[in-house]
């Protein structure tokens, strides 16, 4: 019962209580949704023909492990991002697909909680606020799910040195979110190493979720891989999430990957066997190419800079804007307007644009007060025309 309420109170979509907050209001104008991160622009040329080509192996289920040819690709793509790992990261023992990082994100606390299967109340920490699928995670595996501030002040980023001691003695997986959803934040090398050193002084694992690590303005966020590997030539207790539908901005076709810990991959490549979706053959065979290939990527990263480029115009001086190192999120504070939720239903009456209110991506801290309830998320994923008209009727409507 216990269990359930936890599950109960941790685990509410954002989008279905937005959808409550603004049932039956229509919208002041011609609807513009900016509260769902999903890139929309472009789709690679080469997707469609690669599909056609292995259409038929629709017909068979697909090895769990993924085929040896997008392993090497993944291997070969972290080579080329992150130069020290070139070589380095064996896709036979270090590599496993992904049916999409988020299903990765999810199951893998189980072997995360059964590795250290002697603790009685295992922790699972998260950023506060974070990505819901995290606190799903702890719930589900009997963990407890516990929230690490994450404030302005500190680049919205968890303090490392703040968490308590006893905490990580219990702790067995650390979600850390780099480039952040929703505040853009990227941990820099001395941070990364930092996390690294306290997930093996305390034996937990560092599930580093990197699957905004592409979409930056001007220098790509380093990763929790290529900081262990240049630290230590060792991959333990790393695990880091990678995946397409930010990168090649194809949320649809459900490819990602987990790669680190040879040891913790081989029991989680276990457990997959019995329990998690295999990603289909050709979009195994489409995610070799889209790992391969840069230039689309290169576009996406364009399209996002010209809308940062219309932000900077638009809400310099407003709201606390600042353009975020990583991701496609702005993450506005508007205190001065009641707060997140009241603003969403604002903007959604006033000018028909929708947004994410920041509470509903957070939980209350021990002081009661949720960190985002100032907030809202703004999702910068439509071309830049769109982008101005929203946010021209965010200033005209909020002031
Ligand atoms: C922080 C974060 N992690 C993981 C995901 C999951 O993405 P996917 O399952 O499409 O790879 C998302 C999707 O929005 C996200 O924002």
């Amino acid at each position: 019962m216990l269990a359930q309420n936890r599950l109960a109170a941790l685990v509410r979509s954002p989008f279905v209580r937005l959808a409550q907050l603004l049932e039956g209001i229509a919208p002041g104008l011609p609807a513009i949704d900016l509260s769902l991160g999903e890139p929309k622009a472009l789709i690679p040329s080469f997707l469609g023909p690669i599909l056609e080509t292995h259409l038929a192996e629709f017909g068979r289920y697909p090895p769990i492990k993924g085929i040896p040819a997008l392993r090497t690709a993944i291997g070969s793509w972290l080579g080329r991002r992150y130069p020290v790992l070139k070589g380095n990261v064996d896709g036979e023992t270090q590599i496993l697909p992904l049916n999409g990082s988020r299903e990765g994100l999810f199951s893998a606390i189980f072997p995360a909680v059964a590795r250290k299967a002697k603790l009685e109340r295992p922790a699972v920490l998260i950023p506060n606020p974070f990505y819901q699928a995290y606190a799903a995670a702890a719930a589900a595996a009997g963990a407890v799910p516990e929230l690490l501030p994450s404030r302005a002040e500190h680049d919205f980023l968890p303090e490392l040195d703040q968490i308590d001691p006893s905490l990580l003695k219990r702790t067995v997986a650390f979600y850390l979110c780099t480039p952040s959803n929703p505040q853009g934040a990227v941990a820099d090398r001395g941070y990364l190493a930092r996390a690294i050193a306290l997930a093996r002084r305390h034996d937990f694992l560092l599930f580093a979720d990197e699957c905004y690590s592409e979409i930056y303005s001007e220098t790509p966020p380093p990763g929790a891989l290529e900081t262990a590997y240049a630290e230590t030539g060792s991959f333990a207790n790393v695990v880091s999430f990678q995946s397409l539908s930010k990168r090649s901005g194809l949320p649809g076709l459900r490819s990602g990957f987990v790669a680190g810990d040879p040891t913790f991959i081989a029991a989680y490549l276990r457990f997959r066997n019995v329990a998690c979706p295999q990603v289909p053959l050709p979009v195994q065979h489409v995610s070799v190419a889209a790992w391969g290939d840069e230039a689309h990527v290169e576009q996406g990263r364009a399209l996002y800079r010209q809308n940062f480029a219309v932000a900077d115009a638009i809400l310099a001086g407003r709201y606390g804007y600042r353009r975020p190192p990583g991701s496609f999120f702005l993450w506005l504070n508007l205190a001065a307007c009641g707060g997140g939720a009241a603003a969403a239903k604002t903007l959604w009456k006033g000018c028909g644009v929708k947004v994410l209110p920041g509470e509903y991506l957070a939980q209350a801290e021990p002081d009661g007060v949720n960190p985002g309830t100032d907030y809202i998320r703004v999702a910068l994923v439509h071309n830049a025309d769109v982008t101005r008209e929203a946010l021209t009727r965010i200033v005209a409507t909020l002031g």
